[in-house]
């Protein structure tokens, strides 16, 4: 497609939409919350927000720049601007690895809708026992078949939005989808906050605990940072490739970080200051439910903590619904990598190509899910397939998806080119350029080294 054609983004809205839609997701619901209760609180919210500053954004910026100066899909953006050089591969790389995580992406959408329809028909409510709000997670996961048709009702709608293009779909679904997102999560929030004894949660998540500091904590919020900014699977790229050149890309960046960073501060302070207030501070099993985060969190123990609330029923559907919000805006961003690539590499027509890759997570997702099930052959070396596709493409491949970043745009690219990006075409003056170019060439790439090794030792 030439320059001139390519579609771009309408409005600036639309483009802080899209982009935080990618990242806010289940990172920021179930990970953040348990790595800063774990991490030291306050503490790991300040070494958090130095890995976003110091290596999160640095990696946005050089996304966006291989986008918005490459124009096309990932490996379609890395070929066209480094012709007849092995960097295309790259791209590729980001394809394979988003097709992978779609593939797990999609089956925990699918339970979202799944408990949506729960809290809504109230079969979360009247629960006294804490052990049946584990059954209700364990029959799903053991029920393979319900898990894909609530997986194939998220695949349809991310696929429609997808189909609908990126301005009339992407743009317009994003613009309507995040700001009801906050709206929901702002309106728990300070219902959780004003809850009795609720400080005593804020207290646990934001004390700060020199005493949990350790070598560990570093490499989390690195991984943490990484992940949430959706870095390393070529999603950056691709929305970056649909912005206009009056786009300024440091004040993307930054507006991108700070509503990523806000919407995981805001979860966490629901979750916790709603768990401190509902089972008090002496619930050993909260306590480890609430540093173990992750599905055991969202699916069992917040359905049982709302449901002691007043209009529980009602919390718990908002908390699901704004769950919905979060995972297809980000599935979203990963459809559209598989789509652009098919459409501008192979040329299937757009529609094709969303249908495409629907039926290619559909098969894997189904796969995951099966895996999920009870004495499921699909289990290799103790890990569930599931759980390898989570491992190896957030632990292994989006490392070295921000290694390929961070090389081509530090040490390859034309400085120039970089420059005009960052001050689109020299109209906005940009300070800190050098800085820029350190932390992409040396600190980005130290920092990931350091994280892949020290998850592979774990
Ligand atoms: N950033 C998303 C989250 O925090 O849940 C996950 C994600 C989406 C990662 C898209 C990577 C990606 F390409």
């Amino acid at each position: 497609m030439s320059e001139s054609t390519r579609v771009t983004f309408g409005t600036k809205l639309g483009i802080l939409a899209a982009t935080a839609g990618s990242a806010v997701g289940l990172g920021n619901v179930w990970r953040f919350p348990s790595e800063t209760a774990n991490g030291g609180g306050a503490i790991f919210v300040f070494i958090y927000l130095a890995c976003v500053i110091f290596f999160g954004i640095p990696l946005v910026l050089a996304e966006f720049i291989i986008g918005r100066a490459g124009k096309a899909n990932p490996a379609g953006a890395y070929r066209n601007l480094a012709p007849g050089k092995p960097f295309y591969f790259f791209g590729i790389f980001a394809v394979a690895a988003v097709m992978l995580i779609s593939s797990f992406y999609m089956v925990v959408a699918g339970w979202t809708f799944d408990y949506f329809a729960l809290a809504l028909t109230g079969k979360l409510s009247n629960l006294t026992e804490p052990s049946a709000f584990k059954q209700i997670f364990a029959d799903l996961a053991n029920d393979t078949w319900r898990q894909t048709f609530w997986m194939a009702v998220s695949v349809i709608s991310t696929a429609v939005i997808v189909g609908f293009g990126v301005k009339k779909g992407i743009e317009s679904a994003s613009k309507l989808m995040m700001p009801l997102l906050f709206l929901i999560l702002l309106v728990m929030c300070v219902r959780a906050v004003t809850l009795p004894n609720a400080f005593e949660g804020l207290a646990f998540l934001f004390r700060p605990d020199l005493s949990h500091v350790t070598p560990q904590v570093f490499v989390s919020a690195l991984g943490q940072a990484f992940f949430s900014l959706s870095l390393g699977m070529g999603c950056l790229i691709t929305y970056a490739s649909y912005f206009g050149p009056d786009v300024r890309l440091g004040k993307t960046a930054g507006q991108l970080a700070v509503v990523d960073t806000l919407v995981a501060v805001l979860a966490g302070m629901t979750i916790f200051s709603t768990a401190f207030s509902v089972a008090g501070t002496g619930s050993a099993e909260i306590s480890e439910a609430l540093s173990h985060g992750g599905p055991g969190l969202i699916f069992e123990t917040l359905p049982q903590l709302f449901q002691a609330l007043p209009l529980g029923q009602l919390w718990a559907a908002l908390f699901f619904f704004l769950l919905i919000l979060a995972t297809i805006t980000s599935a979203i961003s990963l459809y559209e990598i598989g789509t652009a690539f098919l459409h501008e590499e192979f040329h299937c027509s757009r529609i094709t190509s969303v249908i495409l890759i629907s039926a290619f997570t559909l098969v894997t997702g189904f796969l995951a899910a099966a895996s999920l099930g009870g004495d499921s052959p699909l289990v290799f070396f103790g890990k569930t397939l599931f759980d390898w596709l989570d491992t190896i493409t957030a632990t292994w491949m989006m490392p070295i998806g921000g290694l390929f970043v961070s090389w081509f745009v530090g040490w390859y690219l034309d400085k120039k080119l970089v420059r005009s990006q960052l001050s689109n075409n020299d109209t906005t003056a940009i300070r800190f350029f050098r800085t820029y170019l350190f932390l992409l060439r040396y600190v980005a790439p130290i920092g990931i080294i350091i994280i892949f090794l020290v998850s592979l030792l774990k």
